[in-house]
């Protein structure tokens, strides 16, 4: 079940929605946490991939030959911004096993809020590929707004964002800087508070995954 408007889909199906809810409360341990945050990451790697194109071949079943569908073109690139973007990965992996991977270390610099880079490490051949860049959280974008243009610095055309939670001032400033870059999310929020954060969303997602409050 999704909706979709203006290149923002809303993953609004029950699973992802019920998952969610238990992430967001302030109890939950971390590894209920993480464990929630890869279960969630693997049903949004389903509606991110819907759409790819598939080709036909030949193959032969045990009772005769047929033609059958198969994912066509490269292997795609899964993009965690690191840390919490990590906490996609291994769900998405479970569907895509093939995948390449490309790591984006950013922080948000507490005070000013935008991302500073302390990691990059992407497959050469990303002009080539889909890439699935992947976060949890949208909250000013200046994250994702970061590790896209870092990835198109290295050549990279054609790039998905996927988050769990976004903030509407997420979504436009991302929309406003890469209008051709879909965006799937479990959930849009109400807004941000005065220091960033997306109320009433989940808290710091890296903290929360690697227990580290
Ligand atoms: C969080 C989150 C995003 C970013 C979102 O990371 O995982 O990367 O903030 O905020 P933005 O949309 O305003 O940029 P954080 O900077 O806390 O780093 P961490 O994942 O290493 O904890
Ligand atoms: N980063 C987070 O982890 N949570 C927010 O609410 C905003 C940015």
């Amino acid at each position: 079940m999704t909706k979709q408007q203006d290149g923002v889909t809303v993953v609004d199906h029950p699973l992802v929605q019920h998952k969610l809810t238990l992430m967001r409360q302030k109890d939950r341990s971390t590894k209920s946490f993480r464990q929630l945050l890869n279960e969630i990451g693997m049903l949004l790697c389903y509606e991110v991939t819907r759409d790819l194109p598939v080709e036909m071949v030949d193959i032969e079943t045990p009772l005769q030959t047929s033609r059958q569908p198969v994912i066509s073109g490269k292997k795609m690139v899964f993009a965690p911004i690191l840390r919490a973007g990590v906490g996609f990965l291994d769900g998405m992996l479970e569907l895509v096993p093939a995948a390449r991977v490309a790591h984006i270390g950013l922080y948000r610099d507490p005070d000013t809020l935008q991302a500073v880079e302390y990691y990059f490490k992407a497959p050469s051949d990303i002009a080539d590929r889909m890439i699935v860049v992947m976060d949890p959280m949208l909250a000013t974008a200046n994250s994702a707004v970061a590790a896209i243009d870092r990835l198109k610095e290295r050549g990279a055309k054609d790039l998905r964002f996927v988050c769990l939670l976004a903030a509407p001032e997420g979504i436009e400033r991302l929309r406003g800087a890469h209008p051709e870059v879909r965006i799937w999310t479990a959930a849009i929020d109400e807004k941000l508070n005065d220091h960033g954060y997306i109320v009433p969303g989940l808290g710091d997602a890296g903290d929360r995954m690697f227990g580290t409050r």
